[in-house]
């Protein structure tokens, strides 16, 4: 029996609760037959705890998180608050909960499942067997740069500022994370930056090439402009392995990767803090994909982003390498099945709602576990 582990579950806003439901289904499913053991808590954030609250996300459930040993986090945003004061957003839920447990290395894999290849908006054979890494810096940059702002000028129009910065321990941690997840891969970094305009991306650029020298020569680091990544993620993405890069560049080439693989509503991400002294370290999940407004409620969310988010959650914190495996081989074998929620339908394949999809890949474990 593994020792009880604290799980704290964020749903969030939009298609959050009910995709989450989904994964609460496999919770239930890996505590009867694995012996997994768990001491969950739920709380609102985003919109929904502006609405309960009048804040995105309350102090306490900030504590709650740094003294759970995983978050689950659904997702955030809602139109209903576009006119909060901005430091009022619902977004302002991830990025406190980024900050304040100093998540900075944000795993985002781009992989195709077979089933998924003619999905994508690429041809098949330029996708097919696609397995990419983007580890995307999380706590600095442009996002929390300082100065940051908008300031009315004498002549009564006005100044948005933001500052990208990053300092040498800020790169390096991160570009450890990096090295150290190609090492278990094939092997490769690429670093990305824009330095051929930004200071803090030729500093970037200087502080990978320096801590790659002096403690992984053993794996291949190339480095990329930003703008040249986007084009080669599209043209032929097979090329890389683990891409790291800023904050805001790893957003964008996130989205744009994750788009490969057939939809935004397939992919999870994991972000981590530092491994602290007792082992263990901050770890949040959750899919790449926004809260869709415009489709909550209606039942036909893809709930896959959200069920492979977990599955890394007890890949990474929980230790539980086999339950994460069970949970990706029945994604797998449900696609190969021909099920498909609306964002990757396709001719010939067979249309399920949310609750459909959850069931299907729920009854797959079992199945396999037999
Ligand atoms: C993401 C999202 C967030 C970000 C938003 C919701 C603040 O786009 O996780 O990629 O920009 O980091
Ligand atoms: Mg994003």
């Amino acid at each position: 029996m593994m020792d009880v582990k604290k799980l704290l579950v964020l749903p969030g806003d939009g298609i959050g609760p009910e995709v989450m439901r989904e994964v609460a289904h496999i919770v239930g499913w890996l505590r009867h037959h694995r012996g997994l053991n768990l001491e969950i808590s739920e709380d609102l954030v985003g919109g929904a705890s502006l609405a309960a609250h009048g804040v995105p996300i309350r102090e306490e459930v900030i504590e709650k998180a740094k003294a759970a040993d995983a978050v689950l986090f659904g997702s955030v945003g809602d139109p209903a608050w576009a006119h909060v004061d901005f430091d009022k957003r619902p977004e302002v839920a991830i990025l406190k909960l980024r900050q304040e447990l100093e998540l900075f290395a944000n795993l985002r894999p781009a992989k195709v499942f077979d089933a998924l290849a003619e999905a994508s908006t690429l041809k098949p054979e330029v996708v097919r067997g696609l397995d990419i890494m983007i580890v995307r810096e999380t706590v600095g940059g442009i996002y929390f740069g300082e100065p940051r702002g908008i300031e009315t000028l004498p002549d009564g129009s006005k100044r948005g500022v933001n500052t990208e910065v990053y300092t040498t321990s800020e790169i390096e941690r991160v570009a450890r994370v990096a090295f150290d997840m190609a090492r278990a891969r094939d092997n490769r970094v690429c670093s990305v930056e824009k330095c051929n305009v930004m200071e803090s991306g030729l500093l970037w650029k200087q502080v990978v090439t320096e801590l790659h020298a002096r403690e992984y020569s053993d794996v291949q680091l190339s480095h990329m402009l930003a703008d040249n990544c986007a084009m080669q993620l599209v043209r032929n993405p097979k090329q890389f392995d683990v891409i790291v890069t800023g904050n805001l560049f790893g957003d964008l080439l996130s989205d744009l990767a994750s788009m490969l693989t057939g939809s935004l509503g397939m992919l999870p991400s994991a972000t981590l803090g530092a491994v602290r002294e007792d082992g263990g370290r901050h770890a949040l999940y959750e899919p790449i994909h926004g809260s869709a407004p415009d489709i909550a409620g209606q039942g036909i969310a893809n709930p896959l982003a959200q069920i492979l988010s977990f599955a890394m959650l007890l890949r990474y914190s929980f230790d539980r390498e086999e339950d994460a495996a069970l949970i990706e081989q029945a994604v797998s074998n449900v696609l190969a099945s021909g099920l498909r929620t609306a964002d990757i339908m396709s001719d010939g394949m067979a249309r399920v709602s949310t609750e459909m999809m959850g069931q299907s890949v729920l009854r797959e474990m079992g199945k396999l576990a037999l």
